[in-house]
């Protein structure tokens, strides 16, 4: 059951069941560079429908931060979104102006980065942090408004495992996954529809993770979340997801269901990336590094963007982009796909 944990009248009308909260379609960003302008994000589709849980995962530098920053309107200076849409509840949000983004971020899409500590102010109890949040997108004044902050506060903080009277501690005085639930909770104030966790478990010890991400699976289906979860760790996402996006270089080389892929890629990437890391059931194995390192990308190559480290590459992968293949609810961008007719 959903728990009704709805400010009124905050995260506008939900949408009609089918409606995507949010709609990427042929996303562009690119940066600044001394060398040129680095292509990060290359035409990227993704659709996340009410209730989804998707992840994206990928090496560093493949484009995951940019893609959330790009949806949040948050691209440092120097990043830019050349082309296509962001959809979310049916509003594109490349083409609003920042005032109409500050409302659009907290009350209907929010954000949980890695580095808790530094989203915190030191000097300020976390019900101040509450209070400050609260108040940047309610008509409330006063002892009226705080009152109402601190009864939600109350109420997240629970749902994320800490006691209420955390609301009176220093964000110094607490641990790096009391912080990072603090956040997450902190995150949820305005009934977002949308929550966005980037590496947001990636600095805690592995007992702790594990402790925030089984908080985080009963938020996704208690606040009934649309959730995309970033994170280079494959574990992180089996845990969260039902769905899988697997970035490269800018480009999602594979996408559908998370225990599908993670069984049976068919993405060589993909493939190489399972291997890279342990299996979280079964008999051990040796870990296996990818070769080789992400293209430049101020210069991407014409072709597939995986051919130089590819097992499979053949002479066309280098001369024009790959095709794309959907079936079976998952998609594979690779002109030589495990699993199909040539061969696993
Ligand atoms: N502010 C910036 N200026 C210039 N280039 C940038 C900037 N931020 C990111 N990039 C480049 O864009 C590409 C994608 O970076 P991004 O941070 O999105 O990757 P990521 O998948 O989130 O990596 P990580 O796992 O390390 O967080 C990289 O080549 C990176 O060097
Ligand atoms: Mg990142």
């Amino acid at each position: 059951m959903t728990r009704d944990l709805a400010a009124p009248e905050a995260g506008g009308r939900p949408p009609a069941a089918a409606e995507p909260v949010l709609e990427i379609r042929g996303l562009r960003v690119s940066y600044d560079a001394p060398t040129g302008r680095v292509q990060a994000v290359a035409g990227l589709d993704l659709v996340l429908r009410p209730g989804d849980s998707v992840g994206l995962v990928g090496e560093s530098g493949s484009g995951k931060s940019t893609v959330a920053l790009a949806v949040m309107g948050l691209l440092p200076a120097g990043g830019r979104v050349d082309a296509g849409q962001v959809r979310l509840l049916g509003r594109d949000l490349t083409t609003l102006p920042e005032h109409e983004l500050r409302a659009v971020r907290w009350r209907q899409a929010a954000m949980v980065f890695q580095k808790a500590m530094s989203a915190f102010s030191p000097v300020h109890r976390l019900a101040d942090h509450f209070v400050d949040v609260w108040r940047a997108h309610r008509p409330e004044r006063g002892r009226r408004a705080r009152s109402l902050a601190l009864e939600r506060a109350r109420v997240l903080l629970e749902a994320v495992g800490l006691r209420p009277d955390a609301l009176w501690a220093y964000p110094h005085t607490l641990s790096g996954g009391m912080l990072q639930r603090a956040l997450i909770a902190l995150a949820l104030v305005h009934q977002p529809r949308l929550l966005i966790l980037d590496e947001a478990t990636t600095a805690l010890d592995v007992v702790t993770q594990a402790q925030v991400l089984s908080e985080v699976a009963r938020l996704q289906r208690e606040f009934d979340l649309t959730t995309l979860v970033i994170s280079h760790d494959i574990g992180v996402v089996a845990a969260l997801c039902r769905r899988v996006a697997v970035l490269y270089a800018g480009h999602l080389v594979e996408e559908g269901p998370v225990q599908q892929v993670l069984e049976a890629p068919r993405h060589p990437y993909t493939a190489a990336l399972v291997r890279a890391f342990p299996r979280l059931r079964g008999p051990r194995r040796r870990l296996e590094s990818i070769p080789g390192t992400l293209p430049d990308l101020t210069r991407p190559p014409q072709g597939c963007v995986f051919a130089d480290r590819c097992p499979r590459a053949a002479g066309a992968c280098r001369e024009g982009p790959p095709p794309v293949e959907h079936s079976g609810g998952r998609m594979v961008r690779c002109r030589f796909p495990l699993g199909g007719d040539a061969g696993a």
